[in-house]
């Protein structure tokens, strides 16, 4: 089969198409034919290990010293079922299933074993009939990791949200996730995602770029601070928003917390999919081979909602 694998780490390029052996499932795991996996914020993380030296040193002893110790990455994977273990209970032979893999990585890949328990390493759901594998992959990295940050928010309906990046994988799973709950939300993205942002529901959308959101007065019951560490002065962004929290408002950072991966969440999107209260924001589609031109695309930090890779099985 072919996999896509990262010999080093560094810039895209580290990435090489390879053709190596298919695995078999182990007793309680099954083996999917994927059809489509995404290129999330959290790869590219994963590819550079770029982080400050602590945290990349505590990092590369979990994940491998010079290289990821598996060295294919990829974090989520939509796909059918080709096999299952001797053990398998949840799930049979041409089921079609989507979901994360968590520290095991392993979605860049044109079949992949995953256990049916969910773990740290991975979680799995069956797809919604009417949901393409394109729109699983790009939907399950915001439908397993979203559901973790909005609940320490506790919204109620009516509540004020802000989602600072309301156009990327997890911002545009927000934004309608609080919608369903029936908050009152404001997105802030760049100018060229307004009309997204406002098309996802958002009640209103400010554009970072032409207006300072702490000089409208208005004060939030939750902030969902969604823009990736690095791309901008995380404690600047945070005093900004202290500034508007109301007496009991709550600010909280995509990157505040080690979200568990659960099986429910996919079936809680599943839900809302089948009653079109969700819709996976797909920018582009690559096939495996272009790899590291996706990965060049998601490094500058401005994709819209997500970047799908789609099999060459899956044509
Ligand atoms: N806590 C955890 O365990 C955990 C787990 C998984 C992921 N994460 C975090 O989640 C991140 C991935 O999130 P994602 O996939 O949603 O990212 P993404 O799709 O790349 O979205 C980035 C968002 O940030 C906005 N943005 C980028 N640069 C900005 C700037 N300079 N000023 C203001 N807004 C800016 C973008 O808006 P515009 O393009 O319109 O500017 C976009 O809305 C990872 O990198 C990681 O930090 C954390």
């Amino acid at each position: 089969m072919k996999a896509v694998i990262c010999t080093k780490y560094g810039p895209p390029e580290v990435l090489q198409v390879k053709e190596i052996a298919k695995p078999n499932p182990k007793d309680r795991e099954v083996c999917i034919k994927n059809m489509a996996t995404a290129v999330t914020g959290s790869d590219v993380l994963i590819r550079t290990a770029d982080m400050p030296f602590l945290l990349g040193l505590m990092f590369r002893l979990m994940i491998g010293f010079f290289k990821p110790r598996n060295p294919i990455l990829g974090l989520v994977f939509a796909g059918e079922i080709e096999s299952t273990g001797k053990d398998v209970k949840g799930f049979q032979k041409g089921d079609r299933v989507y979901g994360f893999t968590g520290y095991s990585f392993g979605a860049y890949a044109e079949f992949l074993c995953i256990s049916e328990e969910e773990s740290k390493r991975g979680c799995l759901a069956s797809m919604p009939v009417h949901m393409s594998y394109e729109e699983a992959a790009a939907a399950a990295y915001g439908g397993v990791l979203a559901p973790f940050f909005l609940e320490k928010g506790n919204i109620q309906k009516g509540e004020k949200v802000l989602i600072y990046g309301a156009s990327g994988a997890l911002g545009t799973t927000f934004v309608q996730y609080a919608k369903n709950i029936g908050a009152d939300v404001t997105g802030i993205c760049s100018t060229k995602n307004v009309e997204l942002v406002k098309s996802l529901g958002a009640d209103r959308v400010i554009d970072y770029m032409k207006e300072d959101f702490t000089e409208s007065g208005v004060l939030y019951d939750f902030i969902l601070d969604a823009v990736p560490n690095g791309k901008i002065n995380r404690k600047k962004l945070k005093a900004q928003c202290r500034k508007t929290l109301s007496a009991k408002g709550k600010y909280i950072s995509i990157d505040d917390g080690s979200p568990p991966l659960k099986a429910q969440y996919l079936v809680q999107l599943n839900e809302l999919f089948e009653k079109g209260k969700f819709k996976a924001v797909i920018d582009k589609t690559y096939t495996l081979e272009q790899i590291v031109e996706a990965h060049k695309y998601v490094d500058t930090g401005h994709k819209k909602g997500n970047i799908v890779i789609t099999m060459e099985h899956n044509k």
